[in-house]
């Protein structure tokens, strides 16, 4: 359930201007881990942007989602330096590991999975990045025990 006091305190932040509705989705994305249809919805309202820009608004940027987001982001690198060092087979074996295709949530709200293209780290490549660190020089069968690691970290 969306708490609609907390996404009515983020409108206000931004003194219900129409001009700063991108603002207030990423305030309303940093807080739910996604743009729910109810807040986007109330800032439609609240501010008078049709709703149909906003959901524009919400699939063009990559940085929004409408789905729920895991609490951390795996995203692999599929840039030409690392695809051809083998990004598919750590992509493949992290699906794998995760029980969940490529652009999907685990279960557990803990992980989402993204492929993405050159991170600048191309020398490190294969790379894969989970929340703000990046994994260089990837193998796929290390995947198992690099997830290990961020699920014990999660529990601590
Ligand atoms: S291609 Fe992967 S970091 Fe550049």
């Amino acid at each position: 359930m969306v708490d609609i006091k907390r996404v009515d305190a983020i409108i206000d932040k931004w003194d219900t201007d129409p001009e700063f509705v991108i603002e207030m989705m990423q305030d309303v994305q940093d807080e739910f881990r996604h743009i729910p249809r109810k807040a986007l919805e109330r800032i439609s309202d609240r501010t008078g942007k049709p709703r149909g820009k906003l959901f524009h608004i919400a699939t063009f940027y990559k940085a929004f989602s409408l789905e729920p987001r895991g609490e951390k982001e795996i995203q692999v690198c599929m840039g030409t330096a690392c695809y051809v060092k083998g990004a598919p087979d750590v992509l493949a074996a992290l699906e794998r590991e995760l029980g969940i295709r490529s652009g999907e949530t685990t279960p557990d709200g803990k992980f989402t999975l993204t492929e993405v293209r050159c991170v600048g780290a191309c020398g490190l490549a294969p790379v894969v990045t989970i929340g703000d660190e990046v994994i260089g020089g990837v193998k796929s069968n290390e995947v198992p025990r690099i997830m290990k690691r961020f699920r014990e970290e999660g529990r601590e």
